[in-house]
């Protein structure tokens, strides 16, 4: 959980703006509600120099990027970094940001893992793959090596693989969480295509890893519904939770929904699991999730309608392995709905969870 700063301004990042955000992630009470890390994405490169050794960008980082890593740690909070398996950025590449051309980690491994986490000190490190694409390099033997330079650095690091897909069963033993599907945008056809690529990856989740839903587009746009599927299905598949919008103007609607503390509590179970399929209709989906303990008497449930057309879910309790008078609890809207026998009857509105 914590606040990345892609979504909302892309490359166009600087030491002013990552540590203001930070502060505000502190202020507007995101902190206290298990938001830890910030993330600062592609945007901070400067040149390498004869050596080899990367420098920040100037204008954007003038002070380098310990300060920015120290601000974040002042506040308890962790600090996450950026880079690319290949020679490239994405950036260089989609984003016209030409300090990004010789940035990737290929090739300087052991050096750009003892100045990100040695010298620099941070938490976390994102590794993109446009760079590691172009070049056609080996996914497994890449990530594995990138991984083993930073083991000799801070074993306790922790990475994210984004090359956009299930990387394959060896990522867990490289990373605590993976993307699986491109980038998100703030458009409802985005978060529909997202939960679609993750809805049969749940068997890859589990002992501490993580399918990676990308970013949050919470407040920055979408409808309150969409922002509550957002939140909802990315908190049932135990995704990494990374706010993406601008902390200065973020909707009161969308603050509170980040701060919903039964939804949290569904992404952080400690069990760590993503919920399954368990019934299918037409384009709508029950899936559960189990919570607390395996095969318990609490389940969590979604009746997810991404479709346009209203859905009257006819959830038999059988199904979610449940019997009996089922006390059954709206964790969006954080309301009891009473107890109910046999069945869940309930129609969900287009585009609703
Ligand atoms: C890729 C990633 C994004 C973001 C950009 C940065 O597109 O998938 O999440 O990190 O690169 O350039």
């Amino acid at each position: 959980m914590g606040w990345s700063s892609w979504n909302a301004f892309l490359v166009d990042i600087s030491e002013d703006i990552i540590k203001h955000q930070a502060d505000l992630m502190v202020e507007k009470g995101l902190k206290d509600a298990g938001y830890h890390y910030i993330n600062v994405d592609d945007g901070f490169f400067g040149k390498r120099d004869d050596n080899g050794i990367m420098f920040t960008n100037e204008k954007r980082f003038p002070n380098g990027m310990k300060p920015v890593a120290d601000h974040i740690h002042s506040l308890g909070m962790k600090a996450g970094i950026y880079t690319d398996a290949g020679n490239n950025t994405c950036g260089s590449i989609w984003d016209n940001d030409l300090a990004g051309v010789g940035a990737g980690i290929y090739g300087h491994e052991p050096q750009d893992a003892q100045l990100y986490f040695g010298d620099w000190g941070f938490d976390f490190i994102k590794i993109d793959y446009c760079g590691g694409d172009v070049l056609g390099l080996d996914e497994e033997e890449r990530y594995t090596s990138i991984r083993n330079s930073i083991d000799k650095v801070n074993k306790n690091v922790s990475v994210n693989i984004c090359r956009w897909a299930f990387p394959g069963t060896w990522a867990k033993d490289v990373a605590t969480s993976w993307r699986i599907s491109g980038d998100i945008n703030a458009h409802w056809g985005s978060l529909k295509y997202v939960v679609r690529k993750n809805l049969y990856l749940s068997a890859y989740a589990g002992n501490g890893h993580y399918n990676d839903m990308d970013m949050l587009e919470i407040g920055r746009g979408l409808k309150p519904n969409e922002e509550e599927v957002h939140f909802g299905m990315w908190c049932i598949m135990s995704s990494p939770l990374l706010i993406g919008c601008d902390m200065n103007t973020i909707p009161d609607f969308s603050l509170k929904l980040l701060k919903n503390k039964e939804l949290i509590a569904l992404n952080q179970d400690v069990l760590g699991l993503q919920a399954h399929v368990v019934q299918h209709e037409n384009e709508s989906y029950v899936l559960v999730k189990d919570i607390e303990r395996k095969r318990g008497l609490t389940r969590a449930v979604a009746l997810y309608n991404p479709s346009d057309q209203p859905c009257d879910f006819i959830v038999p309790f059988e199904t979610l392995e449940l019997g009996g008078n089922v006390k059954v609890r709206d964790l969006i809207k954080q309301k009891d709905l009473g107890k109910m026998k046999e069945e869940i009857r309930q129609t969900v509105q287009p585009h609703s969870v």
